[in-house]
């Protein structure tokens, strides 16, 4: 009877797959890995006496998430998501801060790119620091660097910039704001929650340099239930090993390890047993694939929205392709009422759609067919 109730309650609600998600960065898991979910849902990854290997799957995800970044040794490991890395980075961060300065918290400012995600909000409110805001280039929606640099100051804990923004998938100059920061010893935090998975995978991954390879910066967030395929939830924060993650150690108050890495107390140890399969059952060469495979959707979806007629809101970076249109409201609601389910940028005012894996090129020939049908209609009102 629950069971008939919970179905109910979830009858309305979209398939990743059809014609119908064209906005989440999130998609179906990879089914290895939701199978390993659904195995070991009873497993705890705060209590390593009980479940040690999952602690094991874990430091083995490290290694190869770390080499990936260009950092074998690096430190790190699951969260619920980039919320909570960024959140744990800007911890890492401020402390530091607090160390090198000999100054309170309270003076701590984050500078950070006006197009940084929402999470960082949360983080600045939750530690009780300052937000300083680096503008956007014109007509593009990645960070001014010589904003960024001239906001740097003696108060500065970290300085953020983002591999994949989620509203526009924009790629910051992580090596230009990395350098700005490192002249004044000041840590750099890269959000990669949406590139990360991404960016290593591109034909040519060199044109978007934003992990350790860059001098100065010290800490990536990159998210294994985006573009990872792993299910949600599962985030993940990597550090350079140079003892800036000694802040995200607490003691738990029994016998047993330090708790790190993590703002939540029990949680799934099931994620990083099935973040661990991803990555093997995807692979460099899967992943690589699975990139390419978005890079032909992009391609078909700008040729199809030129062809009839779209205008793009700017060159896309990675997967998030912006259609300049007017009164973008009326067709996001438009879309819906077919079941299709886009966004708008609210800053920006351009319909933003995200390309992921449950899409085929059917998928995206109905939505430029509906958007072609609202444009006629609103054409043909008085
Ligand atoms: C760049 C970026 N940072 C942080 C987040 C927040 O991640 P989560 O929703 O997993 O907490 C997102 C989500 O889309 C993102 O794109």
């Amino acid at each position: 009877v629950v069971l008939e109730e919970v179905n109910r309650l979830c009858r309305g609600d979209h398939h990743y797959r059809g014609p119908h998600v064209y906005n989440s960065i999130c998609t179906e898991p990879l089914p290895l890995a939701a199978e390993v979910a659904d195995r070991y849902r009873h497993a705890n990854l705060l209590d390593n006496r009980i479940f040690p290997g999952l602690t094991e799957a874990e430091s083995r995800v490290t290694a190869m998430l770390g080499g990936l970044l260009g950092e074998p040794d690096s430190r790190g490991g699951i969260t619920s998501g980039g919320t909570e890395s960024n959140l744990l980075a800007l911890l890492a961060a401020v402390e530091d801060f607090t160390r090198r300065t000999g100054r309170s918290r309270s003076r701590a400012e984050i500078v950070l790119p006006e197009s940084a995600h929402y999470s960082m909000d949360k983080a600045v409110a939750v530690l009780g620091v300052r937000a300083v805001r680096a503008r956007l280039e014109t007509g593009r929606y990645t960070v001014d660097v010589a904003d960024l640099a001239s906001k740097i100051g003696a108060n500065t804990a970290a300085v953020v910039v983002t591999a994949g923004t989620s509203e526009s998938g924009a790629v910051d100059d992580v090596a230009g704001a990395a350098e700005a920061a490192r002249r004044r010893g000041v840590w750099v935090h890269v959000d990669a929650a949406t590139g990360g998975f991404l960016i290593p995978f591109l034909d040519d991954p060199e044109t978007y340099p934003f992990d350790f390879r860059v001098e100065g910066v010290r800490s990536v967030t990159l998210d294994p239930h985006k573009y990872g395929y792993a299910p949600i939830p599962a985030g993940y924060l990597l550090l350079r090993p140079d003892g800036g993650d000694e802040p995200l150690a607490f003691a738990s108050h029994y016998r047993g390890t330090l708790d790190r890495f993590s703002l939540l107390g029990t949680r799934p140890g099931w994620a990083a047993l099935a973040v661990y399969a991803c990555l093997r059952g995807l692979g460099f060469l899967g992943y690589r694939k699975a990139v390419q495979e978005l890079m032909a959707l992009r391609g078909h979806l700008l040729r199809s929205l030129d062809g009839a007629g779209f205008r793009p809101a700017f060159r896309p970076d990675l997967t998030v392709v912006g259609v300049d249109v007017d009164d973008p409201e009326r067709v996001v609601d438009g879309l819906e009422g077919q079941g299709m389910i886009a966004s708008l940028s609210r800053r920006h005012r351009f319909l933003r759609l995200v390309v992921q894996r449950h899409q085929t090129l059917d998928d995206l020939d109905a939505l430029i067919g509906r958007l072609s049908e609202l444009r006629a209609s609103s054409r043909a009102l008085p």
